[in-house]
Formats: C-alpha cells, structure tokens, sequence
C-alpha cells in the first residue's frame, strides 16, 4: 500500500492564535491516525503551529514560497525561512495560486526543484479548469502540469514528491469528482508518471485528490485504488471534521 497522506490546507483562514488552538485540537484527535497527517497554515501561522506540532505524527507544511533563495523579492517567503521553523513540507502550484496570481508551470517547476534541494516535500499540485474538462481536455492539461512541473526533477528526488489533484471545478463549490471520474485521471497521471520514470516509481507515487473533499464522501474516495490521500479546504478548518478525515478507517 502507498503511504496515504491527509493533508488540511487552511488556505487564508485563521488568524495566527486560532490557529494554535486549532493546532492543539487536531493533535490530540489525530495522533492515532493510521495515515501521514499534514496541515498547511498561512505563513504567519507557521511559527505557532511549527511549534505545538513539534515532535509529533503531523507534517507542518507551507502554502507556497518562493522560487529564489533570497535577495530582494518585497512580499516573498524563502525556503530558508520555512526550514528554520521546521516547516517539512510545500504546497506548489496550487490553483488558487495558478489561477488568482498567474504562477506558471515554469515558476512552480523551480519552486519544486528548490524544495527537493533543502529537503522539503513538495505537494505539487495540478488540475483542469471546468472548460478544459468541458472540451475533454482534463488529461492533456494535468499531463503538461506534471511534464512541467517535475521538469529537471530525477527518479530519487522523485520519491520525496507528493502530486495533488485537484480540479478546480470542485474546488470550494461542494461539487466532488465522482470516484470513478477522479480515479481515472488519477490512474491516467500514474500512467503518465511511468512514462516520464519508471513503472516503480509510478506505482510508489502518491496522489492525492482534493476538491470538496469530507467526511461524508472521503471512504469511497479512498476506495479507489489510485487515491492516495487527500489535500482538503473547507473540511479542514475544524478540529472534529478534520480528525474524522484523517481517521476515516476507524
Ligand atoms: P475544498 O476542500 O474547500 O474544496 O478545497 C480543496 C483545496 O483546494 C485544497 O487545497
């Protein structure tokens, strides 16, 4: 079995003391879990969080940073920052950050490479629009995402990277990909990830799905033999909602 990851992206939610107590709460009712447990706070809320998470079964991770390692980028956060507060882990790519703020395959590829670098695991994510799944155009987008965005990126590096797919039509809008349709693409990126590789590190790759994913619908999800995890908004932001994901098997 690959080793499944439950990850919560607080996205631009709580202020920097909610989200210790969320972080105080999460960890008394995760740290049974059966999985890899990771949440992503704002950057402000990283030392906080960093800090109560000290030591434990959940990975600290960060909702973005920068492509650089530092010098004179006004409103960036540098992987050195993140690894002196013991951040392990990077969301990359996130459509929010490709869609709202323009980041192109290019940058994330050298956000990605960067990470693998200083030893931090990039979450990279990737994900069609609902008019390119109109136009059936779903796999060729995430293909190219992934082509791009592990673009100079060796078969070893490649064990420490995690991909997320998310398509953004059911992002925030209560609307999941049905398991048949996530696990498709899912299958198709692993398909994908053996070409560009191997088919070991096809089949050791982990894929998260994230969009509207909860209590309610993640056993079937992860029922699916190529869903890994998954990366959650909404459903995250609360301590019980939360613990019920990532301890969905009990
Ligand atoms: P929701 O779970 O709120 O749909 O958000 C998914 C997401 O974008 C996680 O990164």
């Amino acid at each position: 079995m690959r080793n499944y990851l439950i990850a919560g992206n607080w996205k631009m939610n709580k202020t920097p003391s909610e989200a210790v107590q969320l972080a105080k709460e999460i960890l008394t009712l995760v740290k049974d879990s059966d999985y890899r447990v990771m949440v992503a706070p704002s950057f402000v809320c990283l030392p906080g969080v960093a800090e109560v998470l000290k030591g434990s079964n959940i990975i600290v991770a960060a909702q973005n940073m920068a492509g650089t390692e530092e010098g004179a980028f006004t409103g960036e956060t540098s992987v050195l920052m993140l690894k002196d507060l013991a951040v392990d882990a990077v969301l990359l790519g996130h459509s929010e950050r490709r869609h709202i703020y323009g980041e192109s395959n290019e940058q994330i590829n050298a956000k990605v490479k960067l990470a693998l670098k200083h030893g931090m695991m990039p979450v990279l994510c990737i994900g069609e629009l609902l008019e390119e799944r109109e136009a059936g155009k779903a796999e060729t987008v995430c293909f190219e995402q992934l082509e791009k965005g592990l673009a100079g990126v060796s078969e070893k590096e490649l064990d420490n990277v995690v991909i997320a797919y998310e398509p953004v039509w059911a992002i925030g809008t209560g609307k999941t990909a049905t398991p048949d349709d996530a696990d498709a693409i899912h299958a198709s990126c692993r398909k994908k990830i053996a070409e560009m590789y191997s088919a070991a590190a096809a089949e050791k790759m982990v894929i998260q799905y994230g969009g509207s994913m909860k209590p309610e619908n993640i056993k079937e999800l992860m029922a699916m033999e190529n869903i890994d995890g998954g990366l959650i908004g909404g459903a995250s932001l609360k301590a019980d909602s939360f613990a019920s994901l990532a301890n969905f098997n009990k």
